[in-house]
C-alpha cells in the first residue's frame, strides 16, 4: 500500500513507511506531515490514546525523521489527499539532526546547491510527480497511435543542429564525437522502415546563455513522420499538446492546487485552436508595437512574449526565413527566402516550446544548405542516402519537456523541471 492508493482503504487500518515532512501541535495533539510516495498525508497522534511516553517522543521528531506507523484511515475532505490518518504505533526508523532545509525562506542557489534533499520539499514533490505524469502521457499518445519508438544514440558523429552548441568529447581513434543536440537525422532514417516514429530522451546543448529557459542537458520528445507535410505535422502537434496536458492536469489537481495553478485558465489554453501566424505577420504585428526588428532576425524571448500576450494564448509562428533555420528545413515554394516550418509559443513567457519542419527532400539542396552552413558533407553521408533510396516527403518536430512543464506549472524558469538541472554554471550535485 501506499499514499498515491489511499482512497481504496478508506476507514480500514494500515501500516505504512515514509518521512516526517513536519510536524506541529499541542500538548494534547501532534499532528505530523507524513510523506510517501510522494504525496504527504497528515497524521493525527492523541496523547489520550498514545499515553505518555510515546507522545513525548512523537512531539520531539526532528523533520525528516524515517518512521513506521499504523493507524486508521479516515475522511478528511479539508486535507490535500481527502483523507487522514489516525495513529496507533509510531516507530522511528532511522533520526535526522539538524536538516538544512527547514520551513523558514532559503536562496535559490542554497536551495539548487541541496538539490539532493530539496527534491523532497512539497513544492519539489509536486512539479516531479507532474514530470512523470505527463512523461507517462507523451509515450501513451504516441503508442495508441501506432507510432515506434525509437532510441536514437547520445554520442554521434555528425552535428544535428548547429555547431555553436556542441558538447564535444574524444572518441578513440575515430577522433570528436559530440553529445546529441537531437535524435532528428536517426528518427528520419527510421520512418523508411516504421513511418511513425520518435525518441524521447536527454539532449546536450553547450548553451552559453544563462536564461530562464535553458538547460545544457535537457529533454526532447521528437518526432517524424513519413508521407506528411507541414500543415500535418502543425496538426498533429496541437492535437497532441492539447491531449497530453489536458489528461496530465487531469491527473494533477492535488500537485497543480500546491503550485497555486488556476486550473480552469490552464486548462482554457487548452481547450481552444492554438493561434497560426507566419513569420512575416509576427513581424508586421512586432513593428506595429515599436520593435525595431525586420525580414531575416530571430525573434527573441521577449519578442516572442509580446507576440502571445497579443493572443493570450499559444503561437506557431510559421515559415522563418531559410538562413536563420537548420540546413534540413525544406524550402518554402510559394516564398523561396523561407521554410515549411513553425515553432510553436507558449504564452505567460514560457516560449517557444516545439521546433518542427516539412524535411527537405532535394538531395541538392541539402548539399547546398550544408555547405552553406559549412558542415562536413563526409559526416552526412547517411543522411544523403535516405535522398538517394525511395525518398517520400516527410515532417517532425521536438518537443521541450521542461518548457511543458514550466507552463502546465506555472513556473518562471526550467531548472526545478528536471530533478538534477544541469546548467551553465551547475554541474552538482
Ligand atoms: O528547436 P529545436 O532546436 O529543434 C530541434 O532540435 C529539432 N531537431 C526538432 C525536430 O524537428 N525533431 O529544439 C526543440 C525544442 C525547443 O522548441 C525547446 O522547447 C527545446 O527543444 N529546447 C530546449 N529546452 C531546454 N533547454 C535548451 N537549451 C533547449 N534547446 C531547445
Ligand atoms: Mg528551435
Amino acid at each position: 500500500m501506499d499514499l498515491k492508493s489511499i482512497q481504496n482503504y478508506s476507514n480500514r487500518k494500515i501500516n505504512l513507511s515514509g518521512w516526517v515532512q513536519n510536524i506541529r501541535g499541542n500538548n494534547k495533539i501532534q499532528f505530523i506531515q507524513f510523506r510517501n510516495s510522494g504525496k504527504i498525508i497528515q497524521v493525527v497522534c492523541e496523547k489520550e490514546k498514545l499515553g505518555e511516553e510515546k507522545f513525548l517522543e512523537i512531539k520531539s521528531l526532528d523533520q525528516e525523521t524515517s518512521i513506521e506507523i499504523s493507524g486508521t484511515v479516515v475522511d478528511n475532505l479539508k486535507s490535500d489527499l481527502g483523507y487522514e490518518i489516525l495513529l496507533d504505533e509510531l516507530k522511528i526508523v532511522s533520526s535526522s539532526k539538524d536538516y538544512p532545509i527547514t520551513p523558514k525562506e532559503h536562496g535559490p542557489d542554497f536551495l539548487h546547491n541541496n538539490r539532493h534533499l530539496w527534491i523532497r520539499s512539497k513544492l519539489q514533490l509536486a512539479i516531479l510527480q507532474i514530470r512523470n505524469e505527463l512523461s507517462y502521457q507523451i509515450r501513451k499518445y504516441f503508442y495508441d497511435r501506432n507510432y515506434v519508438l525509437i532510441d536514437t544514440p547520445i554520442l554521434t558523429g555528425s552535428i544535428g543542429e548547429s555547431a555553436g552548441t556542441l558538447f564535444e568529447t574524444e572518441y578513440f581513434d575515430i577522433g570528436k564525437a559530440y553529445l546529441a543536440q537531437t535524435g532528428q537525422l536517426y528518427l528520419e532514417t527510421a520512418i523508411f522502415a516504421h513511418d511513425k516514429v520518435y525518441c524521447f530522451g536527454p539532449t546536450f546543448r553547450a548553451e552559453k546563455s544563462k536564461t530562464r529557459r535553458h538547460l545544457t542537458e535537457f529533454w526532447m520528445l521528437e518526432v517524424e513522420t513519413a508521407n506528411f507535410h507541414n500543415e500535418d505535422n502543425l496538426a498533429l502537434q496541437e492535437d497532441f499538446i492539447k491531449t497530453i496536458s489536458l489528461a496530465t492536469i487531469e491527473k494533477s489537481i492535488q500537485e497543480l492546487k500546491v503550485l497555486g495553478r488556476d486550473i480552469e485558465k490552464l486548462k482554457s489554453y487548452f481547450e481552444k485552436p492554438f493561434v497560426k501566424i507566419s513569420y512575416r505577420e509576427a513581424i508586421e504585428i512586432l513593428q506595429k508595437k515599436g520593435e525595431d526588428i525586420k525580414f531575416g532576425e530571430d525573434i527573441n524571448a521577449e519578442r516572442e512574449n509580446i507576440l502571445t500576450s497579443e493572443f493570450e494564448q499559444a503561437v506557431f509562428v510559421k515559415n522563418y526565413p531559410r538562413e536563420i533555420k537548420a540546413f534540413y528545413m525544406k524550402q518554402n515554394p510559394n516564398d523561396l527566402e523561407t521554410v515549411l516550418c513553425a515553432d510553436l509559443i507558449a504564452p505567460e513567457g514560457v516560449g517557444e516550446i516545439i521546433g518542427g519542419s516539412e524535411r527537405e527532400e532535394s538531395y541538392d539542396k541539402i548539399i547546398d544548405r550544408l555547405n552553406e552552413e559549412k558542415l562536413p558533407i563526409d559526416s552526412y553521408t547517411f543522411y544523403l542516402d535516405l535522398r538517394k533510396y525511395g525518398s517520400v516527403p516527410h515532417s517532425g518536430f521536438g518537443l521541450g519537456l521542461e518548457r511543458l512543464i514550466a507552463w502546465i506549472c506555472g513556473l518562471p524558469h526550467v531548472r526545478e523541471c528536471i530533478p538534477y538541472p544541469r546548467l551553465m554554471g551547475r554541474l552538482d550535485p
